[in-house]
């Protein structure tokens, strides 16, 4: 049986400052509007802030990691401030460079913090970030040096200026933090040989890039660790994939229908036509856009449901999934 998803409370909130870390990369300092006291959060936790179309149709929501730098302070009970740390990405969708338009004083609406990706409570954890992947890691980091746990950070990146907040990195995790850059052979990080100088199935956090997960996931799969010891947060959405083709959705309570195209998700499809549905991570993992589904054979691509939910063929992630049968009915 599958949880209900609630959805997080709405917030309002100003940019009290921006860094800019390197040339990519904008770091938002974020206050309630009215100053009030705003709610906590768990290492791994993200916002998702509200994105308005810019030709006016239906916003949409993105998800940024919430940075925690400071082990003196424990972001759980409550903070005056999140940090979200943004990379400007030419070709995607808009939202981080609507992100990197703000000035201070912007406002903006977001989701409270929710929690997708978890630290456990293990002694000794490695924690391999690449690039903007860092944000959730960061806090990690951070909560691992106030609980004076064990703890390895590898952090990689196409060149050493690519890197953001290595120097407040430095401060939180000391000597327990490794730099690599591709560019430089001399601390390129290779894979094989870290997870050769770990012990299997010791607790590994990775997030980055998703050449760079499946990298790290099939070299440990091969070397023995337990899937339950394996935890990754994938940055980039789903992408349309060779062969994807048109289909039809009919929407149960209205019986309307709508042309999924082949280059577009499903999701995408009723965000656009005003169907409201709940989503996160659009890459197939967090369980929030969970549908029920009436009629048509789902062709199922997310890693949320469990074999015997997709083989029921009752319910769908509609961000990442698609229709194996021309036309699905789904229970909206
Ligand atoms: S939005 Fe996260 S599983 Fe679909």
């Amino acid at each position: 049986m599958l949880a209900p998803m609630f959805a997080p409370s709405v917030l309002t909130l100003r940019v009290a400052s921006i860094d800019t870390p390197t040339s990519l990369i904008k770091s938002f300092t974020l206050e309630a509007a009215d100053g009030a006291l705003l709610p906590g959060f768990e290492p791994g936790a993200h916002l998702q802030v509200e994105i308005p179309c810019a030709t006016g149709g239906v916003p949409q929501w993105r998800s940024y990691s919430l940075i925690h730098l400071d082990p003196a302070v424990d972001p759980r009970a409550g903070v005056r401030a999140y940090r979200l740390g943004v990379r400007r990405e030419e070709e995607g969708r808009g939202g981080s460079r609507h992100m990197h338009a703000l000035e201070v004083g912007a406002t903006l609406t977001v989701r409270a913090p929710v929690n997708h990706f978890p630290l456990a409570a293990p002694p000794r954890v490695l924690l391999i970030a690449g690039g903007i992947g860092i944000t959730p890691i960061v806090s990690m980091a951070s909560a691992l040096a106030a609980q004076q746990r064990d703890f390895e950070l590898h952090y990689s990146g196409r060149t050493r200026d690519a890197l953001p907040f290595v120097e407040e990195l430095r401060m939180l995790a000391g000597e327990k933090l490794a730099l690599h850059a591709d560019d430089d052979p001399a601390t390129r990080l290779s894979i094989d040989a870290l997870l050769d100088g770990a012990q299997v199935n010791q607790p590994i956090y990775v997030c980055g890039p998703a050449g760079m997960i499946e990298t790290v996931l099939a070299a440990a799969r091969k070397r023995g660790w337990h899937e339950c010891d394996l935890h990754y947060e994938l940055f980039t959405e789903a992408a349309p994939q060779e062969g994807d083709t048109t289909f039809e959705v009919e929407l149960k309570s209205s019986g309307k229908r709508l042309t999924v195209a082949a280059d577009k998700s499903l999701l995408d499809t009723l965000i656009e036509n005003g169907v409201d549905v709940m989503y996160d991570c659009r890459a197939g993992y967090c369980g929030l856009c969970t549908t029920h589904v009436c009629g048509g054979e789902v062709q199922h691509r997310d890693t949320y449901l469990s074999d015997a939910d997709k083989a029921s063929g009752k319910v769908m992630q509609v961000c990442v999934s698609r229709c194996k049968s021309g036309h699905l009915v789904l229970d909206l």
